[in-house]
């Protein structure tokens, strides 16, 4: 495809989310979360009752559900799944865990393939995830691989989720974020590395615009 592709990989926490919104936004391209795929195919199949260890029903499942991506009136992205706003059910550590569990199963990998690169749309695709320079748009002229300390990305959390009044402890999340990151980087398949053209960017003690020079940078903008 002639249709430019940035892909932005990296661990849990560590910004991609928020980079790759705001990249995209002063790229005037289109934006995939790819992670929000699989969060909403494993908070589906928790809403259907499915047993999570049934690849065959796992796969029914993420033919049958509808994710639709929308920006509200304030410009934030909403994730309908079958038609309803799953945003805030989506973002709960439960939901990462149980997409993090399915995301294993390269039965459901390969029934999201063809759903993930039909977002390349011109004039151009953002998306971030584990594997959109690896697997999913390896022919992506433009890959970074972002990184931070597990510390750092278990504070940044623990922000954002103390903004919402969400409960929670840093060391539980700090907990969460390395166990989450070791099932991530040693599965069979798509683990989380770097493509081997990708520029890596360590987040650690950046500002979030910094890191949005650099990654526009990167594509030449
Ligand atoms: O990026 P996010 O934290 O929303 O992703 C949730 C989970 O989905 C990750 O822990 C990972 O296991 C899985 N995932 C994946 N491949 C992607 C994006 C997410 O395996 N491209």
């Amino acid at each position: 495809s002639e249709v430019p592709v940035l892909t932005i990989d990296g661990p849990s926490g560590s910004g991609k989310g928020t980079i790759s919104r705001m990249v995209a936004r002063r790229l005037g391209w289109h934006y995939l979360d790819s992670g929000a795929l699989y969060r909403a195919v494993g908070v589906a199949a928790a809403w259907g009752d499915l047993d999570l260890g049934d690849a065959g029903a796992l796969v029914r499942c993420t033919f049958d559900t509808a994710i639709d991506f929308r920006e509200d009136a304030s410009g934030e992205l909403r994730v309908l799944v079958n038609g309803n706003d799953a945003t805030d059910e989506l973002r709960t550590e439960t939901a990462g865990a149980v997409a993090s569990a399915i995301a294993a199963m390269p039965e459901v990998r390969t029934a999201l393939m063809d759903r993930q690169r039909a977002f390349r749309q011109p004039p151009g695709l953002v998306t971030d995830g584990r594997d959109m320079g690896t697997v999913i748009f390896p022919d992506a002229p433009f890959k970074v691989f972002l990184t931070a300390s597990a510390g750092e990305r278990a504070e940044r959390r623990y922000k954002q989720l103390k903004d919402k009044g969400v409960s929670v402890t840093l060391d539980g999340l700090l907990r969460e974020i390395l166990a989450r990151d070791a099932r991530d980087a040693n599965r069979a398949v798509a683990p989380l590395r770097p493509a081997g053209d990708a520029v890596h960017i360590d987040t650690t003690g950046i500002g979030i615009d910094e890191v949005v020079e650099r990654v526009l940078n990167v594509v030449g903008a």
